[in-house]
């Protein structure tokens, strides 16, 4: 349904498919299409919505994670805006045939999703949520940069041998593959503090060396920016003990999983982080977060990180005053402690209350 008004400024149209997925996904996108139908109001652009099943909801509605009516809704649109993938019926069953992540995975491959962006921002009222202590982490500000379509997830051969007593996965990356990723983090670099750490196992493995190499390949078009390399055990130590000294990471898909989640959790804003997964296709804008299934249809799980992934999908689209809308009233709700009770001090509100209210605080 478009949602359309008008007012002032350049009217703009854009389709957007929404995924909400599994667990809390649901509940937490409605809240972003709520701010996002409030954006469109309030600057007249257009955004006509468009839902597609992803995941465990649409293995039991069509036996496939990723269905070919959800890629087409997908390509067809300018940014979709994603929930939650997982359901604990799948994961104590080693050999379910199909599962929800392969849903994700799939629809990275499909979208040709290459690159995905984590920022790791600090928010001070929730500093006391840190595992770490507080002045290590006060004022940490740093983006992981994942490869997203290679490596270790996707190499062939992958699989048993015949007696089952051998498994095995393959690690491949072509030049081309880290020259693409790593052009985008030098870009990041550039609009941030212009320093950028490479991560890798350079010293066991063929891949981080080949990474390394073409690396050192880019440097002198990219002298303005500070480059250095860290192994990923190194770099897994460092977030924790100096976590304010990144600017901008870049790591291959595996490294990547590990290391943004490690990340994810420092700031102790794990339900406020979002994320952007760009490529060669339409780019998907998420939460961090699982799909919660303890809490889900229960109006309690936190929005934040999904409206804020709205923000980053506003930004992705152009629409730069929109999205910082949304931060502002984001940053407004948690002043005034319209927030859920994850992070509640007093009162606790519920997932539509604090959508209504960010909605509300944007029109
Ligand atoms: C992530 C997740 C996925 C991954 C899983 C669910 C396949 O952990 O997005 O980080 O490993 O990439
Ligand atoms: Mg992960």
């Amino acid at each position: 349904m478009p949602v359309t008004a008008k007012k002032h400024d350049i009217h703009m149209n854009f389709k957007i498919a929404v995924l909400p997925g599994d667990g809390i996904g649901p509940e937490i996108v409605e809240q972003a299409l709520k701010v996002l139908k409030a954006v469109a109001l309030k600057f007249n652009h257009s955004f006509e919505f468009t839902e597609g099943l992803v995941g465990a909801a649409a293995i039991d509605q069509t036996g496939n994670p990723y269905p070919d009516d959800t890629h087409r809704i997908c390509m067809d649109a300018d940014a979709v805006i994603f929930g939650a993938i997982g359901d604990p019926k799948y994961d104590n069953d080693p050999k379910a045939r199909v599962r929800p992540e392969q849903g994700l995975l799939a629809m990275r491959k499909k979208l040709g999703l290459y690159a995905n962006i984590r920022p790791v921002a600090t928010f001070p009222s929730l500093i006391h949520k840190s595992p770490l202590r507080k002045d290590l982490v006060e004022g940490a500000d740093f983006v992981v940069i994942r490869e997203l379509t290679g490596g270790i997830y996707f190499g062939e051969p992958s699989g048993r041998s015949e007696d089952g007593n051998k498994a095995y996965d393959t690690n491949i990356y072509t030049k081309e593959e880290v020259r693409r990723i790593v052009n985008l983090a030098f870009e990041y670099a550039r609009k941030r503090n212009r320093r950028l750490t490479v991560v890798d196992k350079a010293n066991v493995l063929a891949t981080s060396r080949l990474w390394r190499e073409t690396v050192q390949e880019m440097v002198p078009d990219n002298s303005d920016i500070e480059v250095d390399y860290m192994f990923v055990d190194n770099a897994a130590m460092q977030i924790i003990q100096w976590p304010k000294k990144f600017d901008v990471m870049v790591t291959e898909n595996m490294f990547g999983d590990i290391l943004s989640d490690e990340a994810s959790v420092i700031t102790g804003s794990l339900g406020l982080l979002p994320s952007a997964s760009v490529g060669i296709h339409t780019s998907v804008y998420e939460p961090i977060h699982g799909s919660y299934p303890q809490a889900a249809g229960r109006n309690i799980a936190n929005p934040l990180a999904t409206i804020l992934s709205a923000a980053m999908l506003l930004e992705g689209l152009g629409l730069t005053s929109e999205a910082s809308a949304v931060r502002n009233a984001v940053t407004n709700s948690m002043d005034k402690g319209i927030v859920t009770e994850d992070i509640a001090k007093g009162k606790t509100y519920s997932t539509s209350e604090v959508g209504d209210w960010i909605t509300g605080a944007i029109g």
